[in-house]
């Protein structure tokens, strides 16, 4: 296991990189894009998505040559065997960011032989700076986390989000996106996987679930949510892939609850 200097260390280094990468986003922000799409048609990438990565990228190359990184934009590097692995959603939140809506941000984890160690989320229009260590708590700049209270489903806010399937696949959320409506206080659908994660670690939101993400939507955030004393977990309530692909979070008490509404 990592000493915490290490992760300290590292820890630094990503909440460096984020905020640089966040500067990018402020700066660019409801300027003229080179918008265009991937997957699907509402799928999209803009420059500012490739110029963060590069930034990112080049820096963890630069100061960690032996790491290997995972970055959505395909700028990464696997290494056989590597210790480290940087996970790296360089723009969370595309589809907000080329619209103008302002939720949006950097997202970077680091996982040691499989195990997610070091989470940095920063919103750069709020100059929000979320960040954890594992065993070392959750953080939104110098002020620790933690998760609501709420034990009553019916007064929680909770949120979710749909993949970029959903005009072609019948496994679109949207019945249990009615469900939770039905039984919460109400349903988000803000946009940005990393920070819904975030906000259920900050007590802003009660829960948070969504399917198909990918391990750069969840490397930091799943962790600022477990160092806030919540909950994640996969649909069944056993762990969650490394890959993101069903992710359920929660402040814990509501937790078997938010699982019994939810259908794959
Ligand atoms: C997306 C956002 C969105 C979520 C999608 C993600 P991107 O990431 O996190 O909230 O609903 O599933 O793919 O494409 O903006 O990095
Ligand atoms: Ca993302
Ligand atoms: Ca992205």
């Amino acid at each position: 296991m990592p000493t915490p200097p290490e992760l300290e260390d590292l820890s630094v280094l990503a909440c460096r990189m984020a905020q640089e990468a966040g500067c990018i986003q402020r700066d660019r922000y409801e300027t003229k894009l080179d918008i265009r799409s991937k997957s699907a048609a509402i799928d999209l990438v803009t420059e500012v998505d490739k110029m963060c990565e590069a930034l990112i990228v080049e820096t963890i190359s630069r100061e960690r040559p032996g790491d290997a990184v995972l970055a959505e934009e395909g700028g990464g590097r696997d290494f056989e065997g590597a210790e480290w692995r940087w996970v790296v959603d360089p723009l969370d939140g595309t589809t907000n960011y080329a619209h103008g809506f302002p939720r949006f941000c950097v997202s970077i984890g680091v996982e040691h032989r499989d195990e997610r160690v070091v989470g940095a989320v920063y919103d750069p229009l709020l100059d929000e700076l979320f960040h954890a260590v594992r065993g070392g708590g959750a953080w939104l700049g110098e002020r620790r986390l933690a998760v609501s209270e709420e034990s009553a489903l019916d007064r929680a806010l909770v949120a979710t989000g749909f993949a970029y399937d959903v005009r072609k696949t019948r496994r679109d959320n949207l019945e249990n996106f009615a469900r939770m409506i039905k039984a919460t206080r109400a349903v988000r659908r803000d946009g940005s996987a990393a920070l819904d994660l975030c906000y259920v670690a900050a007590g802003r939101f009660d829960a948070y679930w969504e399917f198909k993400l990918h391990a750069w939507d969840v490397a930091a955030g799943a962790l600022i949510v477990e160092e806030a004393g919540g909950r994640i977990s996969n649909l069944a309530g056993g762990a969650l892939p490394r890959s993101g692909a069903e992710l359920v979070s929660s402040n814990g008490r509501l937790h078997d609850e938010v699982l019994s509404l939810l259908r794959p």
